[in-house]
C-alpha cells in the first residue's frame, strides 16, 4: 500500500495555541517521542520568530535522525538564513517557506500583486535550496486562491526547486469536497508533479471543524503528505488532529487504500504528553484520545462489546495505546517491572528519569494501596516537567476548619540546597500556602486558574492540581501531584514558580548573548 506522509506541526503551529508555550527541553521531549511514533517530518518551529526558537529547531535538528526535521520561514533572505543556519546539523533537514497568494491576501496583507508574489516565492525557494535539496513551498491562504494562480505558482516552485507543494486551508474555509478537487485538479493540469515526484501535502484548521475531513479528501484528491498536530491543537480551533488522521487511514484502509508509518500504540502517550507540558486538557468526548472515547455506557451498547467487541468498537483502544486500567503494580514491585509497565504504557524514559519515577512511584505504593496506570501516568507526566525544578517543598504544616485562621508554614529548598521557612494565614489552606510561597520566593504572581481532579478511583487517589499564574502580563502554568491535596496545591504553584524562573533566566542569557 502506499504511504501517505505524517508532518507534525505541534511544535510549531500547536504551539501558536494561546497559553501553549513550551521550554526547549519539553519540545526536544515531545520532539522524541514523535520520532519514536514514527512521525515522517517534525517542524521543529520558525527560527526567526524569537531566540528560543531558533534554538529549539537547532537542537532538535542536532538530535532527531530517524524524521526529517523542519524549520519554517517567509519569504525573504533573513528568514531562509535563520532556519537554514537552524536546521544546519540535522540528519535530514527540510525548509519550509511560504508565501500567501489568495486575493485577499495580496491586496490587504501584502499589497503585492501576482507577478511579485511569484517572483519573490521562486527567490526564495532557490535560496532555501542552498541549505537544503528538501524545501517545501506553501502558498498560504492556497484554498481560497484562483485555481489558474495556484497552478502558475506551483508550476513556478517546483520549477524553482520546491520538493513538497503544500496547500494549506489557514482559515479552515474549505469543504471536504472542493479542498480535495484542488489536489486532483493541480495533478491532472501539472505534469511536473508526477514526473519529478513532487508530493502534494494537506495543511488545514479546524475552524469550521473540518481539518480531518478536508485533510482526508486532500488524500483522496492525491496528497501524500498531511500536516498535523496531536491532539489537533494550533491556532485559533487547531489544525487536523494526527491521532485523527492516523486512525482513520488504518481503520478505513479499505477505502482509503493508503497507510502511514506510525506506531499507533505510541499515539495515547503522546496525547497526554501533549496535554501535560502545554496544559491544554483533551475534552472528554474527544475521538481516539478522549477519556470516553471507548467508553460504552447504553445497556445494550455494553452487552454488545461483551458478546462480540466489534459490535460497537470500530478500533480496539490497544492499538492507541490505551492502558487496560488494570491493577498493576504494588509497593513489592521491583524496578524492572516498574520499567517494562512503562514501556507498555508507551513511554520512553532516559536512566535517570526512571530512577526519578521509580523512586515517585515507591513512597506512592507506601501510601496507596492500589497502584494503577493512571497514577503510573501521571507520574511520568510530573517528571516530565521536572527538568527545570530550582525550589523544591521540603515542609508544610496546614491548620484550616470552622473557627479557625487558615494558616501554612511552609518550608523550601533552594538549589544550593539550603531551607528557608515562612508563615502566613489566608482565606482558605490554599490561599495560607501560596502566599507563604509568595514571601519565600519574592515571587508575586495573580493565580487565574485552580484545577483539582482524582488521577484514579478510590478515596486514597492521587490528586492533580493544575494551576495558572499571571506574572508581568506573562501566564504561565504548573501542576502538581499528591495523595495530599494541599500539598499537590503547593506543588502545583511552586512547579509554575520555577519554569517561571527557568524562562526567566534563559531569556536574560538570550539578552545577553544577543547584545554581544
Ligand atoms: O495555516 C497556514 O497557512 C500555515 C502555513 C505557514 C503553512 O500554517
Ligand atoms: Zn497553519
Amino acid at each position: 500500500m502506499e504511504s501517505v506522509r505524517i508532518f507534525d506541526t505541534t511544535l510549531r503551529d500547536g504551539e501558536q495555541s494561546p497559553g501553549a508555550t513550551l521550554t526547549l527541553p519539553e519540545k526536544l521531549e515531545i520532539a522524541r517521542h514523535l520520532e519514536a511514533m514514527g512521525v515522517d517530518i517534525i517542524e521543529a518551529g520558525f527560527p526567526i520568530s524569537s531566540q528560543g526558537d531558533f534554538e529549539s529547531v537547532r537542537a532538535i535538528a542536532s538530535e532527531i535522525t530517524a524524521s526529517t526535521v523542519c524549520g519554517l520561514s517567509r519569504c525573504t533572505p533573513k528568514d531562509i538564513d535563520r532556519a537554514g543556519e537552524a536546521i544546519k546539523h540535522a540528519a535530514k533537514g527540510r525548509i519550509h517557506v511560504f508565501c500567501a497568494t489568495s486575493k485577499i491576501h495580496r491586496d490587504h496583507k501584502l499589497r503585492k500583486g501576482k507577478e511579485e508574489i511569484v517572483k519573490i516565492s521562486v527567490d526564495s525557494i532557490r535560496q532555501a535550496r542552498q541549505y537544503t535539496d528538501d524545501v517545501e513551498f506553501s502558498p498560504e491562504d492556497a484554498s481560497r486562491t484562483e485555481l489558474e494562480f495556484l497552478e502558475d505558482i506551483t508550476h513556478a516552485a517546483i520549477e524553482a526547486g520546491a520538493t513538497t507543494i503544500n496547500l494549506p486551508d489557514t482559515v479552515g474555509y474549505a469543504t471536504p469536497k472542493a479542498y480535495g478537487e484542488i489536489f486532483s485538479h493541480l495533478i491532472a493540469k501539472l505534469p511536473i508533479i508526477r514526473e519529478r515526484g513532487i508530493i502534494l501535502s494537506a495543511h488545514c484548521h479546524d475552524d469550521l471543524g473540518m481539518a480531518v475531513a478536508n485533510s482526508l479528501s486532500a488524500v483522496e484528491g492525491g496528497a501524500r503528505q498531511v500536516e498535523c498536530t496531536i491532539n489537533g491543537i494550533g491556532e485559533r480551533a487547531g489544525n487536523a488532529a494526527l491521532e485523527e488522521i492516523v486512525m482513520a487511514l488504518r481503520t478505513r484502509s479499505d477505502y482509503y487504500k493508503v497507510t502511514s508509518r506510525i506506531d499507533s500504540t505510541r499515539i495515547y502517550s503522546a496525547s497526554r504528553m501533549v496535554s501535560t507540558l502545554t496544559g491544554l486538557a483533551v475534552q472528554r468526548n474527544k475521538a481516539i484520545v478522549g477519556e470516553n472515547a471507548f467508553a460504552h455506557e447504553a445497556g445494550i451498547h455494553q452487552d454488545g462489546v461483551l458478546k462480540y467487541r466489534e459490535t460497537y468498537e470500530i478500533m480496539d483502544p490497544a492499538t492507541v495505546g490505551i492502558p487496560k486500567g488494570t491493577l498493576v503494580l504494588g509497593k513489592h514491585s521491583g524496578r524492572h517491572a516498574f520499567r517494562d509497565r512503562v514501556i507498555q504504557l508507551g513511554y520512553t524514559l532516559t536512566d535517570e528519569q526512571l530512577e526519578h519515577t521509580f523512586t515517585k512511584f515507591k513512597s506512592l505504593a507506601d501510601k496507596k494501596k492500589e497502584v494503577f496506570d493512571e497514577d503510573i501516568e501521571a507520574l511520568v507526566d510530573e517528571q516530565l516537567e521536572v527538568a527545570t525544578g530550582l525550589w523544591e517543598l521540603a515542609g508544610l504544616q496546614v491548620t484550616s476548619g470552622s473557627n479557625t485562621i487558615p494558616t501554612a508554614t511552609v518550608t523550601l529548598r533552594d538549589a544550593t540546597g539550603q531551607t528557608v521557612q515562612d508563615a502566613s494565614i489566608g482565606d482558605g489552606p490554599v490561599d495560607a500556602i501560596y502566599s507563604a510561597i509568595q514571601r519565600l520566593t519574592g515571587i508575586q504572581a495573580t493565580l487565574l486558574d485552580y484545577r483539582i481532579r482524582a488521577v484514579s478511583k478510590g478515596k486514597d487517589a492521587q490528586g492533580e492540581v493544575q494551576i495558572e499564574l499571571e506574572h508581568n502580563g506573562r501566564k504561565i502554568r504548573g501542576r502538581g501531584l499528591s495523595t495530599d491535596i494541599l500539598e499537590a496545591s503547593a506543588l502545583g504553584y511552586l512547579a509554575a514558580i520555577n519554569r517561571l524562573r527557568s524562562i526567566s533566566n534563559r531569556e536574560r542569557l538570550v539578552t545577553q548573548h544577543v547584545a554581544i
